[in-house]
This record gives structure tokens, C-alpha cells and sequence, in this order.
């Protein structure tokens, strides 16, 4: 019978060990710096479309970078349940700089799509390693991004149709601002 100290020593190793190889944890380190990175660049996007008076699309772009934040700490729980030490990224300040509502939305867009391309590979990689738990685990990723990309592909199609009319712009906006999650 296993005494107390076996027992010790069982769950000691246990811990020692991640249940994730050394590559998915860096895969799952740099994903973790992606959706910070996201996350930064949509907190400078919603300061840049209040400041210019898009109120509603500022909040719609505010609960975006709350999601990020959400997205990133997943992947931390996940690793540490995985028995894996997570990194604390640092990432490089965002563009503030915008010339357009438009730009703004074709610039998310354009990110998401690098986003989910960046996921996509991963599934790659993890599935080649026979990792079946971050596989489906990364496979939400993939489904949010097809959430997101298809969400603002309708906002630039909508702000094509409405080209130079404010009142149509302002409408969007306002659209925008009746998001609520
Ligand atoms: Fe967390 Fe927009 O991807």
C-alpha cells in the first residue's frame, strides 16, 4: 500500500509534467500574444472612432476588445489545466492613427481574417501531433473567427453601399451602437 510520501511524490510528478508537448505550448504562448495584440488594436480603434464622434461603433469595437481579452485568458486557463506555464505577453503599442470610419472596419476585418488563418494552421500543427484535446480546443477559435469576419464583412458592405452619405453612415453607426454582447 502507498504511504504518504509515494503519494506525495506521485502528485509531485504528476504536476512536473504538461500534458502538452514543448511546440503546442509555444503555439498556444503565441496565440495568447495574438489576442492581446487584438485586443490592443481594437481598444486603439474604439478611442479613435469616439474620439471622432462614431459612438456607436466605438461601443461595438469596446465589447470586441473585451472579447479579445476574454479569447486570451481561455487559452491561459487552458494551458494551466493542462498543466503548462503560461507567458505574459508584451506586445507593441497599436496604430491609433485612421483616416476613415471605413478604414477602420476594413482594417478589423483584414485582422480577423489573419486571425483565423493563424488558427487554422495550428489545427494543422496540433493534428499532425496527435494532441486530440487542444485540436478541439483550438477548433472554437476557428468557429469564433468565422463569427467575426462574417460580422464585419457586413458592416464594409454596408458602409459601401452607403459611399459618401452621411445620414446613411451615421445610421450604421447607430446600429452598431445596439450591439449588447
Ligand atoms: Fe480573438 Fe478576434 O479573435
Amino acid at each position: 500500500m502507498a504511504n504518504n510520501n509515494d503519494i506525495e511524490g506521485l502528485l509531485l510528478g504528476s504536476r512536473a509534467k504538461s500534458m502538452l508537448s514543448a511546440k503546442t505550448q509555444a503555439l498556444l504562448n503565441e496565440h495568447i500574444a495574438m489576442e492581446l495584440e487584438a485586443a490592443q488594436i481594437y481598444k486603439a480603434m474604439y478611442s479613435w472612432l469616439e474620439y471622432k464622434g462614431y459612438i456607436g461603433a466605438a461601443h461595438y469595437m469596446k465589447l470586441h476588445y473585451q472579447e479579445e481579452l476574454e479569447h486570451m485568458d481561455k487559452i491561459y486557463q487552458y494551458m494551466l489545466d493542462r498543466i503548462a506555464l503560461p507567458k505574459a505577453p508584451q506586445v507593441k503599442p497599436a496604430n491609433n492613427k485612421f483616416t476613415s470610419f471605413r478604414e477602420v472596419i476594413k482594417k478589423a476585418l483584414d485582422h480577423e481574417i489573419y486571425v483565423e488563418e493563424s488558427y487554422k494552421k495550428s489545427l494543422d500543427k496540433v493534428w499532425a501531433e496527435k494532441d486530440h484535446t487542444t485540436f478541439e480546443f483550438l477548433q472554437w477559435y476557428v468557429q469564433e473567427q468565422v463569427d467575426e469576419v462574417a460580422g464585419f464583412s457586413l458592416i464594409l458592405d454596408r458602409l459601401d453601399i452607403a459611399g459618401n452619405d452621411s445620414s446613411a453612415i451615421l445610421l450604421i453607426d447607430k446600429e452598431m451602437g445596439q450591439r449588447e454582447e
